[in-house]
């Protein structure tokens, strides 16, 4: 590993069937005052919402309550959020839901004592947090984005047509997070794919970068197989807890920073991925997968000899008697296959992407370094083109 780094991570996670029985615990220390983030609805249809009010009233707690967190949270969202978690002096936030939620959660502990325009602060400008901090638990339903064991906080501002993400320290990763898989089993078909997908993309955009020899890889592949078996399982039987779990874990280490330690890292399909995002308000998984492999196909040549890896050891294919650029390319035809097998979307006009959206988005897309190859506006525009 040619990379120094500090790794620590503050997230207490609670993992399985019981693991709700652990929010009493962790609820008695903080003050009386919680603020209970949650999306449109599914928690009241699947009944975790009247057990956790049930917990929270046993505790004592004064409950002030903050649904409808939409996917992909916007600007505005926040701001009445954050007022709402000042003007009731909130001792803690918890979300209930997917990444939607989490994710607003953290933003909302940052921005409730903010002088400053919280969005011109934190994903503007990008700055770190002065103010006073609300502590945040996560009571995680939509497994995919890690933001239960991460400082993630994606926030979409669609007036000026940009979505972003602003990576938060130790002090803002959820204090605790309660897992369980069971919780999961509810999540629509095209969203618990879309969150497959999610987690493969998360895993490749810290795998694909760097010539090392590198430890973090090696878990990386680990991962992915873990992902590609229990991925396959899980479309056909999306209540195999023995599947479920397994993906859950995984979602949590693809990006609660572990596997990006000593590395460079590439993460040029998230940044198209949300530009597409800030146009068309679509799932975030899919605006991954819809242009994942004409970004691969861009940059395959910079990083032959990963991309073969890549097909060797968690593709299985056999490199006997072939060149890296037989393997990469067989390693890329055998996950667009996976990704046709578990059904996620192949094409950004699928996701209401239109030919007069092309500039708007490349401009929209923060082109990064890290990867094998940095791209440039007109490739940007050539990956979208080639993605419809
Ligand atoms: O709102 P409700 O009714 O709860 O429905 C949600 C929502 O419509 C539904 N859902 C969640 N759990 C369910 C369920 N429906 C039935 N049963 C359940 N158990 O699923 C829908 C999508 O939920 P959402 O939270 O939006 O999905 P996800 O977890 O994929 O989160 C996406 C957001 O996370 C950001 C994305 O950009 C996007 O804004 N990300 C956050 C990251 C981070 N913190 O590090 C990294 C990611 O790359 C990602 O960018
Ligand atoms: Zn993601």
């Amino acid at each position: 590993m040619l990379g120094d780094f500090m790794y620590s991570n503050p997230t207490r996670i609670h993992f399985g069937k019981n693991a709700l029985a652990s929010l009493k615990d962790e609820l008695s220390k903080y003050g009386k005052n919680i603020l209970l983030t949650y999306g449109g609805g599914s928690i009241k249809k699947s009944g975790l919402y009247d057990e956790i009010v049930a917990i929270l009233k046993d505790c004592g707690k004064n409950i002030i309550e903050l649904p409808g967190v939409m996917a992909n949270p916007t600007i505005e969202k926040l701001y009445e959020g954050a007022k709402l978690a000042k003007e009731n002096h909130v001792d803690l936030i918890l979300a209930v839901g997917g990444g939607s939620v989490c994710d607003y959660s953290k933003a909302v502990s940052v921005s409730a004592y903010c002088e400053e325009d919280a969005w011109d602060k934190y994903f503007l400008r990008m700055e770190e947090p002065t103010c006073k901090i609300i502590p945040v638990g996560c009571v995680l339903t939509m497994v995919g984005t890690g933001s239960e064991m991460n400082g993630g906080s994606v926030i979409t501002n669609h007036e000026q047509k940009l979505k972003i993400g602003h990576i938060f320290g130790d002090n803002v990763f959820p204090k605790f997070s309660i897992l369980n898989p069971e919780y999961t089993f509810t999540v629509p078909q095209y969203q618990m794919v879309a969150g497959f997908f999610d987690i493969m993309c998360h895993i490749l955009e810290q795998y694909l970068s760097g010539e090392d020899d590198n430890t973090s890889d090696y878990i990386s592949e680990g991962l992915m197989k873990s992902l590609v078996h229990s991925s396959r399982i899980a479309v056909k039987n999306p209540r195999d807890y023995e599947a479920r779990s397994n993906i859950m874990w995984t979602a949590t280490w693809a990006l609660n920073t572990l596997i990006g330690k000593a590395k460079s890292q590439d993460w040029m399909v998230h940044m198209i991925g949300q530009a597409v995002g800030a146009y068309t308000n679509a799932t975030h998984g899919m605006t991954l997968s819809a242009v994942s492999l004409a970004y691969y196909r861009t940059i395959m040549n910079a990083g032959l000899k990963k991309f073969a890896r890549f097909a060797v050891n968690v593709w299985g294919i056999n490199p006997e008697g072939k060149t890296d650029l037989q393997l990469a390319d067989e390693g890329l035809k055998a996950f667009e296959s996976w990704m046709r097998e578990i059904g996620v979307v192949m094409s950004l006009k699928e996701l209401g992407v239109t030919e007069d959206m092309y500039e708007g988005i490349a401009k929209a897309t923060f082109i990064l370094n890290g990867g094998y190859k940095k791209l440039t506006h007109d490739e940007v525009i050539d990956i979208l083109k080639r993605s419809m």
